[in-house]
Order: structure tokens, then sequence, then C-alpha cells
């Protein structure tokens, strides 16, 4: 049995996730592995790095470590899974860890909209996988859909609800008419919110996400300021209960589409009548709708946030790369 080490920076709600699926579905995984690839191949965590080791008193202290470069120095890990979040030292770090010829998943869309261009040349640079499945909308693999399964497509436009967070509070207040404020705090119990949940709620993670989406739709990077913005902290009871009325619902939907060679993209709560596809997609649930040319529309649905949802997703990605090594 050949064994890929893997590492893995940050041992929260999403690393938590990947290193119990690993550890529950390793033969599953490992039957995957030998279906697909002919080859019996087991994947192995043999580094994690935290901040706080006093915090994971649960967790082999063998595998902990507080130090990056123990991680960089081991040349027998493969595969750096980055799952801490926030910029830096996350991109410095997924640089780094391509410089030296690993292989990096990422979960952290904030990272990939504010440095892709840069972290997709090192990894081409250095003949790397660098993959981020899990860093828009959650499970739903979308990414590896845009990238290969529409391979004979031009995409048009694409829709979608793509923060957890903010649906999952919009639909508290409108079906339980919860108060914005308690919701947003069952939002982070649960392990959905970003560590600064500012992000969440006026709109910089949907933004990033679509600037992404943009990305692999159209072949280019859009300037993220040129990106329409709006959160929902301003969103009130009144103004759900009044849209109830009209038979309509709020919804925080991104959209993006490129007219006259330009890429067009918005995040904003909007009114939408209740056939509309989205309208009942409801919780921490996330979805996004493809207009392609060929394909035609496609709606894909599935839960946008949360550990093992998000994890999955980060597992994919390394079932992906193992084709690499
Ligand atoms: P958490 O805050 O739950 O976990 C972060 C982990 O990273 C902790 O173990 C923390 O260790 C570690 N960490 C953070 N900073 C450092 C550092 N400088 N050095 C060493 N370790 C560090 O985050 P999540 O798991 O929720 O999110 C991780 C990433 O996944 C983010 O990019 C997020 O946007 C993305 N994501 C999250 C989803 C979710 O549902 N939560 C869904 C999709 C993507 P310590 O506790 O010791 O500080
Ligand atoms: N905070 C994010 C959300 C996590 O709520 O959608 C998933 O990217």
């Amino acid at each position: 049995m050949e064994k890929i080490k893997i590492a893995l920076l940050g041992l929260g709600t999403v690393g938590g996730g990947v290193k119990a699926i690993l550890e529950e579905k390793q033969d599953l995984i490992q039957e995957r592995i030998y279906i697909k690839n002919g080859r019996k191949v087991s994947l192995e965590i043999s580094k994690i790095l935290i901040s706080h080791p006093e915090k994971y008193r649960a967790i082999s202290p063998v595998l902990l470590t507080a130090d990056f470069q123990e991680i960089m120095n081991d040349e027998n890990i493969k595969v750096v899974v980055e799952v801490m979040g926030g910029e830096e030292p996350a991109t410095n770090y997924m640089l780094q860890a391509m410089e030296r010829k690993k292989h990096v998943v990422t979960a952290n869309k904030l990272a990939i909209a504010k440095s892709g261009e840069l972290l997709e040349n090192v990894a081409t640079k250095n003949r790397v996988n660098f993959l981020y499945e899990a860093a828009v909308a959650g499970t739903i693999p979308i990414i590896r859909t845009i990238n290969d399964s529409l391979v004979a497509n031009e995409i048009t436009e694409i829709s979608g609800i793509i923060n957890g967070t903010t649906n999952y509070i919009l639909s508290k207040m409108t079906h339980e008419r919860s108060p914005y404020a308690e919701a947003l705090m069952n939002a982070q119990e649960l392990g959905f919110a970003e560590e600064d949940p500012g992000s969440d709620v006026k709109g910089d993670d949907a933004l990033y996400k679509i600037a992404i989406l943009s990305r692999l739709a159209f072949g280019e990077w859009p300037d993220l300021d040129t990106i329409d913005c709006k959160g929902i902290t301003e969103i009130t009871p009144q103004q759900i209960e009044d849209a109830k009325k009209r038979g309509k619902v709020i919804k925080f939907l991104a959209r993006t589409k490129k007219a006259e060679g330009k890429i067009i993209a918005s995040v904003s709560p909007e009114e939408i009548e209740l056939h509309h596809p989205l309208a009942h997609v409801d919780g921490a649930m996330n979805a996004v709708y493809l207009h392609c040319d060929n394909a035609g529309e496609l709606l894909f649905q599935g839960a946008g946030a949360g550990s093992r949802p998000t994890a999955s997703a980060v597992v994919s990605d390394l079932f992906a790369v193992i084709e690499q090594i």
C-alpha cells in the first residue's frame, strides 16, 4: 500500500471535518482510488499546523505543530491542505508549499480571489496542483463542473446563493421571524460564519466567490473593486414582511455575466418571485444556476457551509491530486 502524506494547515470547522472524513472513510476512499486509478493508496495526515496547541488536547501531540517550516522541510509531505483561513499568512504558506513542489488544496476564497493569478502561476511553474473545490458553494461540485464537465460550453451567465450564513439569517428572519442578531449568532455557533462575520453579512465572502466563478467561466480574473457589493445588514423585518405580502422573498444573490467584453458581477439582496428556482433554497443551503450555450440551464443545490459538507469537497480535491503523485 502506497502512503501519501498530507499536512493540514488548520484544524477548525473544516480541518476537523477533513480529519474525521479521512479517518472514517479510509476504506471507502481507498476502494474508490483503486477503481479509478488501479492503485492501492492510503491518505495519511502526518502534520497539522495550529497556533494554539492547548486547544487540541484530544489530538496526538506528535501530529501537531505551530511551526510551518516543519511541514516545508518534510520531503515526504506531498500535499498541503490550507484550511486556516485569512489572507496572510495563508497565501504566503500556499506559495511556499508550491515552490517546494507540494500540491495545494484550499477552501480559502479570500486568498484565491485576492491572489488567484499569482497562486495559479506558481502552481503552473512548479507543475503542482492548486485546487479549491470547497472555496465556492461548500459541498456543491461547481468548480469541477465548470472546469471539466462543461468544457464544451460557453457559460453566458451565473447566478446563485453562494453564502450560507446570509441565507441562513434571511431564512430565519423570513420563516421564523427571528431577530437578525440571534440568527447571526446561531450561524456562528453552527460553524457557518467566517472568523469575521462582517465578511459574510457585508457581502465580501460572496463577492470573492463570484469573482472565482467569473474567472472560471469567462477566463479572466475580475477586478474586485468593479463588483457591486451590498450586504444584508440593512434588511429589516418590515422589508421581509412587505416582500411576503407581494408574494416575494428576499434572497442574497450573486450574479455574473460577460457583456461587451467586460465582466459584470454583483452581490446584493434581491426580491424574487416565489416561483423563482432560488426562492426555496433555505437555511445554509447554496444554489448555483448556470446558463450555458450547449448544455442549457443547470441548477445545483447543496450545503454551502459547515464542517462535513465543506470537508467532503476538500477530500474530493485530495482524490484528484492523487493522480499527479
Ligand atoms: P476555523 O476558525 O474554524 O479554524 C481555523 C483553524 O486554523 C484553527 O485550527 C486555527 O488554529 C488555525 N489557524 C488559523 N490561523 C492560524 C495561523 N496563523 N497559524 C496556525 N494555525 C492557524 O475556520 P474554518 O474551518 O471555519 O475555515 C477555514 C477556511 O475554510 C477559511 O478560509 C474559510 O473561509 C473556509 N471555509 C469555511 C467554511 C465553513 O463552513 N466554516 C466553508 C467553506 C470554506 P488555532 O485554533 O490554534 O488558532
Ligand atoms: N462563511 C461562509 C458561508 C462559509 O457562510 O457561506 C462557506 O464558504
